[in-house]
């Protein structure tokens, strides 16, 4: 008997997918290895993981000029890392309150030290059944906070709101690959993996490298710069979950 899961995450994954995690876990491409204990420094390690990336940018068409890193702690983490990396020039952020998530993102940006959070629309009065798009900038932000997909209320953004020309950084945490984001119009996206795309343990982060400051000095693993700069290998990755993503992207 087959059992469906319909839960929104951690979700099923395709059968084919398990069947050859069973038939390769003692023994990853006959290195008598579990890929479980590869290391990271290794060569195998290194092609599944580039070769993951580059399936991954190409199944949701990333533009050049924008990296794409593979770190861990869940979507909740980049709630920190984003304004840490992003609110530093106005570091005025503006949020669009749209449920459970986006007010998760909003308290969490609220503590990280000298940034302003404006939530500059609510879907409230609707019980979060309507997602706002005449949105009102009236003061330059570092970013607009978007949660593309809110897993919870069921609401999603199909097209943009207009944000007059502001930078856009969206959580696609729900609908990751199962839509085709057009990736030019933001300036950063960030999902984690187990709802759509294997078991938890890995999230993506998709960013525009111009809005990135370089001279920027952050705690080791918050800091963007410094983990594009070692390709996201500058601690230990999780090796099992970017394992199960790269055959998922295949
Ligand atoms: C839209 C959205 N953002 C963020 C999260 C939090 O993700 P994580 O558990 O990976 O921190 C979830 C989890 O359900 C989510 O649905």
């Amino acid at each position: 008997m087959e059992v469906y899961n319909f839960s929104a995450g951690p979700a099923m994954m395709p059968p084919e997918v398990v069947a050859q995690i069973q038939a390769e876990l003692v023994s990853y491409r006959d290195s008598e290895m579990s890929v479980m204990e590869i290391s990271h420094r290794s060569a195998l390690y290194e092609e599944m993981f580039q070769t993951a990336k580059a399936d991954l940018r190409e199944l949701l068409a990333v533009p050049k000029d924008y990296k794409i890193l593979f770190l861990q702690g869940g979507a909740s983490t980049q709630f920190t890392t984003v304004p840490l990396n992003l609110a530093r020039k106005t570091k005025n952020i503006a949020f669009v309150d749209t449920g459970h998530w986006s007010q998760t993102a909003i308290a969490d940006a609220q503590l990280v030290p000298e940034r302003k959070v404006d939530v500059v629309a609510s879907g409230k009065s609707s019980a979060y059944s309507r997602l706002p798009h005449e949105i009102i900038l009236d003061k330059p932000y570092d970013y607009v906070h978007l949660t593309i997909n809110n897993t919870i209320e069921g609401t999603m953004y199909r097209k943009l709101p207009e944000l007059q020309g502001q930078t856009v950084v969206g959580d696609i945490s729900s609908n990751i690959l199962g839509y085709q984001h057009d990736v030019q119009k933001y300036g950063l996206l960030y999902a984690s993996a187990q709802k759509n795309i294997g078991p938890a343990g890995l999230t993506l982060v998709i960013v525009k490298e111009s809005l990135l400051d370089k001279e920027q000095d952050l705690p080791s693993m918050l800091d963007y710069v410094k983990l594009i700069k070692r390709d996201s290998n500058l601690n230990t990755p999780p090796v099992f979950p970017i394992y199960a993503a790269g055959l998922v992207f295949q």
